[in-house]
């Protein structure tokens, strides 16, 4: 007569079964585990759906500097194909902890949060702001899309998926995807560029 809740893999799978009928498939991509504390329970089960073909990909997300510790020796232990990470100019801390163990054991990097956030959007310290003029050599014609090249020019980063509820800002932030990208120096420049009005 055992008390207490359910295991964490039951309401994993009853939540994984949920969200297949809501979507009307029988398997997804990407399967990931949202919340850092739930992984360990929930990697078996994920193990599980991915090697029954219910998910192409598993993997991890976070958008808390603090976890990012936690979550590379999450990612050097488990076998997983992705990570969602939060990073952007004003917050390169996953530089240091995270793309390191990414690059080292091929897991793709979604970046979340880019611009800061919908609370705290860094796009607000950009008004009355003019783009330095070399920003054209690269493409950039507005500082989300500055941002926004910046984060997806690391070397570790697979791609980003920035939030609007704006239509005008959907498409000035689809064309940050088109042409050139930084190279590792433009990328310093940008940085000093950033950091000197921070
Ligand atoms: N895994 C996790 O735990 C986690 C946590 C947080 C977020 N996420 C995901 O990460 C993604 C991005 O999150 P987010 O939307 O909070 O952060 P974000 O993309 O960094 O920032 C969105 C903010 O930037 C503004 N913005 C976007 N484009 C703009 C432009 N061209 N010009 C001016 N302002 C612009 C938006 O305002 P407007 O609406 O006015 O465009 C909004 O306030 C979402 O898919 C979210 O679900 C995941």
């Amino acid at each position: 007569m055992g008390g207490g809740p359910p295991p964490d893999n039951v309401y994993g799978q009853a939540s994984f079964e949920r969200s297949l009928m809501r979507l009307q498939t029988d398997q997804v991509d990407l399967l990931y585990a949202h919340f850092i504390p739930s992984v360990e329970p929930l990697i078996p089960l994920m193990q599980q759906l991915k090697q029954a073909g219910k998910t192409r990909y598993i993997g991890i997300t976070t958008f808390m500097p603090q976890q990012h510790e936690q979550l590379a020796e999450l990612m050097r232990k488990h076998p997983i194909d992705f990570v969602q990470v939060d990073y952007s100019i004003a917050n390169r801390d996953a530089e240091k902890t995270v793309f390191p163990v990414a690059v080292e054991r091929k897991i793709a990097v979604v970046v979340d949060v880019p611009l800061g956030g919908r609370f705290g959007s860094i796009l607000g310290r950009t008004q009355g702001r003019t783009l330095p003029p070399w920003a054209a050599d690269i493409g950039v014609g507005s500082w989300s899309q500055f941002l926004l090249k910046y984060v997806i020019s690391h070397p570790a980063v697979t791609c980003t998926i920035p939030g609007s509820t704006r239509l005008e800002h959907l498409v000035e932030n689809q064309l940050a995807g088109h042409g050139p990208l930084p190279d590792a120096s433009m990328r310093k420049r940008m940085e000093a560029v950033w950091d000197s009005n921070a």
